[in-house]
């Protein structure tokens, strides 16, 4: 992950950046919004950029915003106040992060924005099979459509194609299709000319040139639209691309890999994508099938999962009871091996004295013991606001993990600055109260 520093580099800013760099970071620094602007126009593949609150962040936001760049935005501020922290978001800033830095915030942030996964976990026979043919394929130029229900491991699957091919010392550069809005997507994957539209001041390199010699996920290409399609079709045939108002074609020299959790044919029949552009990237097809049809990997799962999260929040790894790995490998996994990972990280938090059993879990549909939610309970619910009933549920989890802020965000299944923030709201409405 490449951070963009911008701001003067003192001794909190140095530290934040000492643990982000321990955690796999690689920090680039910009002495003002000039020059970090030029850095994240360069193609040098920035994934998030830090912003002192000093700075003009609304200035910034905006100039990015003109340059069509979607780089997500973090402020921090050294011992700021909450007012300049809320300003800062008001001026466009995605995140605040305060300095001196917490560690445990610097993490969630980096983790937030991470996409550097690599464990590739196979034990079923079925997911052997497609690894093998993955390992096959890596070495070839040739494009690869990877498929599977939302959770199966596309992205995992795509990052490791890149790590078995010729191409694995260059970069890896992931473009979401369906997070840019459609009308920022273009400048995102072919950058634009100076000029090119109304805001355009720079050239900008976009994600095709800067990931040249290298591999290219279009992550969820179904969501593309018909009229990028087409210029993602001659990209692909010539080998060469046209930045946004650009009148000399770029020759570019790249792998792509794709993901869709659609079902593409149907897509094409349906007239909302390119027949020509679907047989161009389904050279070779590789189906993650559902984790309820591979059961036989849980088991390898639940194990690397709680090994992991246990690390994370340096515990001992956890022992998995008996009956807690039989409702593990008797569940319907509808959000497939991402539910399975929330679920273990939750069963490590609430893990007790090394053990994970079934109430740990909190499997729906699956009866827990120390279940209380029941009838009466709700009854005495009614009549109470959702946001008094949040604040009890919030406070109350928070008291029962002894005030540890991420093990409690994580079981609520928020983020840990929707903690913060709402902690906060409490203490300043108990000020005014
Ligand atoms: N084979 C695997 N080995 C290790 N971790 C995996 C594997 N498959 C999936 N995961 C983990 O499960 C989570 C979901 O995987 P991933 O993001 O690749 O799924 P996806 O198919 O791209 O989902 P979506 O369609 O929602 O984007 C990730 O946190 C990933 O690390
Ligand atoms: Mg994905």
């Amino acid at each position: 992950m490449r951070l963009l520093v911008i701001g003067k580099f003192g001794t909190e800013v140095s530290q934040a950046c000492k643990i982000a760099t321990d955690k796999g970071a690689k920090i680039i620094n910009a002495e003002n919004i000039e020059q970090g602007l030029q850095k994240l126009l360069s193609g040098d593949g920035v994934e998030a950029v830090l912003i002192d609150v000093e700075q003009d962040i609304a200035r910034f936001v905006i100039e990015t915003m003109r340059e069509h760049i979607t780089t997500p935005i973090i402020a921090y501020g050294i011992n700021a106040d909450s007012k300049k922290a809320a300003l800062s978001i008001k001026a466009g800033a995605q995140e605040y992060l305060p300095l001196p830095p917490e560690e445990e915030l610097i993490a969630a942030i980096l983790e937030s924005i991470s996409d550097e996964k690599l464990e590739m976990i196979s034990s079923s026979e079925v997911m052997k099979k497609v690894v093998e043919l993955a390992e096959k394929v890596s070495p070839s130029d040739a494009s690869v459509l990877i498929t599977g229900e939302s959770g199966t491991g596309k992205e995992v699957m795509a990052r490791y194609i890149h790590s078995k091919s010729n191409r694995k010392n260059e970069k890896f550069v992931s473009v979401n299709c369906a997070a840019i809005p459609e009308n920022l997507l273009e400048s995102e994957l072919f950058g634009h000319e100076k000029g090119a539209f109304t805001g355009a001041l720079n050239r900008r390199i976009g994600k095709f040139e800067e990931s040249s010699n290298g591999t290219l996920l279009l992550d969820e290409i179904s969501e593309m639209d018909l009229r990028l399609q087409a210029k993602l079709l001659r990209a692909l045939q010539e080998k060469e691309i046209d930045r946004v108002g650009g009148s000399t074609p770029v020759k570019v020299n790249l792998r792509i890999l794709a993901t869709s959790n659609r079902d593409l044919k149907k897509e094409v029949k349906e007239g909302r994508f390119r027949e020509d552009l679907y047989f161009r990237l389904n050279v070779i097809q590789l189906q993650l099938p559902p984790l309820r049809e591979r059961r036989d990997d849980i088991k390898a799962f639940a194990a690397y999962f709680s090994g992991k999260f246990a690390e994370q929040n340096s515990l001992a790894k956890p022992k998995i009871a008996d009956d807690a790995m039989r409702a593990l490998e008797a569940y319907e996994w509808q959000g497939n091996v991402r539910e399975l990972e929330n679920t273990m990280h939750r069963a490590v938090l609430l893990s007790n004295k090394g053990v994970i059993d079934k109430n740990c879990l909190m499997l729906e549909g699956i009866e827990n013991s120390n279940e209380n939610t029941n009838g009466s309970e709700l009854k005495t619910l009614v009549g109470r606001t959702v946001s008094d009933v949040e604040k009890e549920l919030i406070l109350n989890t928070l008291g029962s993990v002894s005030g540890n802020r991420s093990k409690a965000a994580t079981i609520l299944g928020i983020s840990l600055r929707t903690l913060h923030n709402k902690l906060k709201e409490y203490e300043a409405s108990q000020q005014v109260a």
